[in-house]
């Protein structure tokens, strides 16, 4: 079974208000999951069931094939690490990373020997004897991973740990966080609201809203094959426009008839498509420019169709719109995403 973990319909409700429903998923051993959803969706709840932290209302989580649903956090071997990742202050890297073994009555060759070692993975090496005060912001949230990880952990956990640290310094551990799963190969999960750190991170990411799963999937098929209308709209920046059209069998159309692409669909359905997969500069449609944003690499339309609905398209050709007040562009078919007005699920397979 290895590091393997198993939601098995897990609910968590607080005083009778439904956090989590019923939830069901699997992880494979090694694996590198981000849950990724809105604030206040259950990511820090699901996470801290699974570490021990809070407890189930019902349902099984399974850490290598066996339940822990009912063990104490200390007999799980999940290590957690935290967007507040308090240090002490008057300890060297070298103590803090090595607390837990002190407190669990490791012997202190051991634990040294673990100590350089979470310290050489997270490349702080050179810092064992520097106080947190004398570290980056950076180096002090690697300090908590080292601490996490010198436990040799069957999982890792992390909540949102780079939502404190400022935009530059988020890549860079983004680029470090992903290389250290390879080099630890610990079953992690990442919580984040951030769609870019779950996408770049995560072999697969699942889509929380409102304590279900949305959508549990690699990133590429996130991006590509929206389960939902709220997938669709989460993932994405700027997100997939999406329109209620008609089908006729073979047009889609909005309500003032205007014809957006051919297809044969039959009846109501609502039709997304990405921004920056709109083709500009040519097709049979035209919108009135509202708004544009060059960025450099391309530029950021807001456009009024015939019937009043804005979209946003994200075109290359920034400077040659020029003074344009209307952009004329075309939906390519292979582009074009269905689903169902009612469900909001994808209706095309
Ligand atoms: N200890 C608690 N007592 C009562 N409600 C809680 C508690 N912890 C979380 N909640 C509620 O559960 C929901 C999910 O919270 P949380 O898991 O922290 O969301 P996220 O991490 O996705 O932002 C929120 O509505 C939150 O207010
Ligand atoms: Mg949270």
């Amino acid at each position: 079974m290895g590091n393997t973990i198993e939601l098995d319909q897990v609910s968590k409700a607080f005083d009778g208000k439904t956090v989590i429903d019923s939830l069901s998923a699997a992880f494979e051993d090694g694996e590198f999951v981000a849950i990724l959803g809105p604030s206040g969706c259950g990511k820090s709840t699901m996470l801290n069931m699974i570490a021990g932290l809070e407890r189930v209302s019902a349902g099984r989580i399974l850490i290598g094939g066996a339940q822990v649903q009912d063990s104490p956090p200390k007999d799980r071997g999940c290590a957690m690490v935290f967007q507040n990742y308090a240090l002490y202050p008057h300890m060297a890297v070298r103590d803090n990373i090595g607390y837990a073994l002190k407190v669990a009555g490791v012997p202190k060759l051991e634990r040294e020997r673990r100590i350089v070692e979470a310290a050489r993975i997270v490349e702080l090496g050179d810092y064992l004897d520097r106080r947190p005060s004398a570290l980056s912001g950076g180096q002090r949230q690697r300090v908590a991973i080292a601490r996490a990880i010198v436990r040799e952990p069957k999982v890792l956990l992390f909540d949102e740990p780079l939502s404190n640290l400022d935009a530059k310094l988020r890549h860079g551990m983004r680029m470090e966080l992903s290389q250290l799963h390879r080099r630890i190969g610990a079953t992690s999960i990442f919580v984040t609201h951030d769609q870019i750190e779950a996408m770049t991170l995560a072999d697969r990411v699942m889509l929380l809203n409102a304590g279900r799963i949305e959508q549990f999937a690699t990133p590429h098929d996130l991006y590509h094959r929206p389960a939902t209308t709220f997938v669709a709209g989460f993932i994405g920046a700027p997100p997939m426009n999406l329109m209620a059209v008609e089908g006729d069998g073979a047009t889609l159309c909005l309500p003032d008839g205007t014809v957006l692409a051919h297809h044969a669909h039959r009846g109501p359905v609502t039709l997304g498509i990405r921004p920056e997969k709109i083709a500009t500069g040519r097709g049979a449609l035209t919108a009135k420019l509202l708004y544009r944003e060059d960025l450099g690499s391309h530029s950021s339309l807001l456009v009024r169709l015939p019937g009043g609905q804005t979209i946003q398209i994200a075109s290359p050709f920034g400077t040659e719109i020029g003074a344009l007040d209307e952009i004329r562009f075309d939906f390519p078919a292979d582009q074009i995403h269905l689903f169902d007005q009612k469900t909001g699920h994808r209706a095309d397979t």
